[in-house]
């Protein structure tokens, strides 16, 4: 499965504000307010019709996705999703996590998003271990592209040379068949 599927999955590394695709993912708070890290940056470039496009929405739980247009941002849509606090990995953390990854691809495909791009969620002020956080994205993207011919492009947008060679040595590892 995974050889034709990591066909349509790149990394890029770099600021995801500036990544030229039709959706990308925002690592929101459940309150859908702009925060810092990635959520920061990308309510900074989208201008600040995004914090109220966000705030009509009105939050979002843990685990589930929300989207808004993309304002000043290259992409169409932005995608809002709210990974998990890490508290130790066994408060079902792994699969809210992954469900992010589902729920986003979701909401992309049903927009008509042909390309989407994703930071490393839950990765930063959330605590989320780099290496585990990215088996579960990885894992979680493959699933879907491949039951789901619409999505032609996953761009995981990493900060930095190390996160880089984790999402690297993950898709070297091949899928589950
Ligand atoms: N582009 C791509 N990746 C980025 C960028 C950027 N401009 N800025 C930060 N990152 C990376 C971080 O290095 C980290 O690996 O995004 C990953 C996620 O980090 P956070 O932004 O801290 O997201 P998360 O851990 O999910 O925490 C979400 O942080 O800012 C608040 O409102 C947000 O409360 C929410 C919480």
């Amino acid at each position: 499965m995974s050889t034709d599927v990591d066909k349509r999955i790149e990394i890029h590394v770099g600021d995801i504000t500036a990544v030229v695709c039709d959706a990308i993912v925002n690592a929101a708070n459940a309150a859908l307010r702009p925060g810092g890290g990635v959520c920061g940056a990308i309510h900074r470039a989208a201008g600040p019709e995004l914090a109220e496009a966000c705030a009509e929405i009105g939050g979002c739980p843990t685990g589930e996705a929300r989207h808004t247009a993309a304002f000043r941002l290259p992409a169409r849509l932005v995608i809002h999703t709210v990974g998990p606090v890490w508290q130790g990995g066994d408060s079902h953390e792994h699969s809210l996590l992954a469900s992010c990854y589902r729920g986003s691809l979701k909401i992309a495909a049903e927009q008509g998003a042909r390309s989407i791009a994703f930071p490393a969620i839950s990765t930063g002020v959330y605590g989320f271990p780099l290496v585990a956080a990215t088996r579960v994205a990885v894992d979680s993207v493959r699933r879907i592209l491949a039951e789901e011919p619409r999505l032609e492009r996953v761009i995981f947008c990493v900060f930095g040379e190390e996160a880089r060679r984790v999402y690297e040595a993950e898709l070297d590892r091949g899928g589950p068949g």
